[in-house]
């Protein structure tokens, strides 16, 4: 089984980006083995950072159980609408509050706008971004153009080109998900071999 966490960045009233992250909640509930959980930020109202949580004495609830959500995620899809030139401040402020819950996840970004160019520089900063977190941003990034057209109120892509672009996403990010697991599950059994063979040396060398 693999688990996707979807973070929804876009927290405005009558905002449009939501429709994207449902179609892609619905897109990745038909995949098997794959269980979801849609983080959206407007629900969670993590509070304004002002220092990490985790070293704090008495840590925030609702970061602690962000935290949880991101820990259990195999892979995380960072969705953000193009707000001046970059992603939402209310996602990099819930970001900022993480680090280890990040390191060394598949991460897929989504964009959208307004616009024809569907936040393609928002896109950009978040891959940007998921390299600073220690994370490993996937290739190919979702763009969605004129978001408040190619996606209708009921979530559904109004187009086949909004369809199939949203399709191939998910096909892709599953694939790179589940390619960084396989790995990390070779490793860590390789990791055990390692650690026996090492055991077994320091006992010959002891013994002889
Ligand atoms: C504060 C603000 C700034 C924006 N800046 C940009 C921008 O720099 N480039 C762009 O293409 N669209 C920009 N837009 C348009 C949004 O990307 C577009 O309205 C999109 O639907 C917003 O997503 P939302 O409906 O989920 O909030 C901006 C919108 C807002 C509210």
């Amino acid at each position: 089984m693999m688990h996707i966490a979807l973070i929804l960045g876009s927290v405005r009233d009558g905002r449009k980006s939501n429709r994207v992250a449902q179609h892609l909640l619905t897109l990745l509930q038909e995949v098997p083995e794959v269980t979801t959980s849609l983080l959206d930020l407007a629900t969670w109202q993590l509070p304004l950072l002002t220092d990490r949580w985790s070293q704090s004495p008495e840590p925030n609830p609702q970061l602690a159980a962000f935290s949880l959500e991101l820990s259990r995620a195999d892979g995380i899809i960072l969705i953000s609408p193009e707000y001046h030139g970059s992603y939402t401040g209310v996602l990099k402020n819930a970001i900022d509050h993480f680090w280890n819950e990040f390191k060394k996840k598949p991460i897929g970004v989504v964009s959208t706008g307004s616009g024809r160019f569907g936040g393609i520089n928002a896109s950009s900063e978040m891959q940007n971004l998921v390299l600073s977190l220690g994370a490993f941003p996937m290739p190919t990034k979702l763009i969605v153009p004129f978001v408040h057209q190619t996606y209708a109120e009921d979530a559904t892509p109004t187009d086949e080109r909004s369809s199939k672009d949203a399709s191939t996403f998910i096909e892709e990010f599953v694939w790179f998900s589940n390619a960084l697991l396989v790995a990390k599950q070779h490793h860590a059994s390789q990791n055990t071999i390692y650690l026996k063979h090492t055991k077994k040396s320091s006992q010959n060398e002891m013994t002889s």
